[in-house]
């Protein structure tokens, strides 16, 4: 199948890579074309703009920063989302809003474009391996139309519900990703400065029923000190800032997660935003 493809980032550019080895055409857009060389070297098309990958695909996958860039690419200025032809399809896989997923389903469908909201969970190296977790939101024909693509990039597909569950169930999955870090951070912190060795908080913590599992994959990037990003900080605190928009459209108050942003925030006025989210425990535990 011909797959359009627009955002080569950390995570596109290897989601990508897996469509084109199986087998299938890719058409390629990313602001910075240095990160498709690559694609391109392997027989992936280039495009000079969005509207140029969706004159030529029935099948387009978008894997962007954030909503206002999603609506910028999608709907700005030489946007796909008039050079697409009616009855093709839309994934985005950017991590956004549900109510963000529901108005691109809105405007998709005005064009006689089908929409699914696919973000995916599972960071740089499952992204490498295919096995990411590919939570969908849209008709059920046509998730059944893209699990070939789906089945390429992730181990596993979830169809959570109509247009906007995809992204409904990415956001509570990043929401106790941010929490929980932000949580064992703070607690570490605390520890030493009662006097205790990092080394023996982590032997004691790690494993054990107290610490959300995940984080023992950090414990080499902290030791390490080296935070090259598999999941970029800038968009952890977007994703929490976007369960509170949530949270104010639903009426659920989540005064946690409006200071968790915060912080986040600060970490990103400290000049962590391009490093790992993890960064966040440098953030309270300074060398
Ligand atoms: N990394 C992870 O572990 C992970 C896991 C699951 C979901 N996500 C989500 O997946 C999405 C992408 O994440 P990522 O880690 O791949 O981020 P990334 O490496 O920063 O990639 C962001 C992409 O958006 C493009 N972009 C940013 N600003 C733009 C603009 N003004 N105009 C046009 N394009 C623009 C970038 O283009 P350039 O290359 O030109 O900058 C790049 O293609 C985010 O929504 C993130 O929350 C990430």
């Amino acid at each position: 199948m011909k797959i359009g493809f627009i955002g080569l980032g950390i995570m596109g550019s290897r989601m990508a890579a897996n469509l084109q080895k199986a087998g299938h055409e890719l058409v390629v857009y990313n602001r910075t074309k240095v990160k498709a060389e690559a694609l391109l070297a392997a027989g992936a098309q280039w495009a000079s703009s969005p509207a140029e990958v969706a004159g030529q695909v029935p099948v387009l996958i978008t894997m962007l920063s954030t909503p206002e860039i999603v609506r910028e690419v999608a709907a700005g200025a030489d946007g796909f989302l008039d050079a697409l032809a009616p009855g093709s399809i839309w994934v985005d896989c950017t991590t956004v809003n549900p109510s963000f997923s529901k108005e691109m389903a809105g405007l998709a469908e005005e064009k006689g474009i089908r929409f699914l909201d696919a973000p995916v969970a599972g960071t740089r190296t499952p992204a490498e391996k295919g096995e990411l977790l590919v939570l969908v939101g849209g008709d059920a024909d046509t998730v059944a139309e893209c699990q070939p693509c789906f089945d390429m990039v992730g181990r596993k597909t979830i169809h959570v519900g109509a247009n906007g569950m995809g992204s409904s169930l990415k956001m509570i999955f990043n929401y106790l990703l941010a929490q929980s870090m932000l949580a064992f951070s703070e607690a570490m912190a605390l520890g030493q400065a009662l006097g205790m060795e990092r080394e023996m908080l982590f032997d004691t913590m790690l494993g054990s029923a107290v610490l959300a599992p995940f984080i023992a994959s950090k414990r080499a990037i902290i030791e390490s000190g080296d935070y090259d990003a598999h999941f970029p900080l800038q968009w952890m605190q977007k994703d929490v800032q976007l369960a509170t928009v949530s949270g104010y459209e639903q009426h659920v108050a989540m005064p946690s997660g409006n200071v968790a942003k915060e912080i986040y925030m600060q970490a990103i006025q400290a000049g962590l935003g391009e490093e790992d989210f993890s960064a966040i425990f440098k953030f309270y535990n300074p060398e």
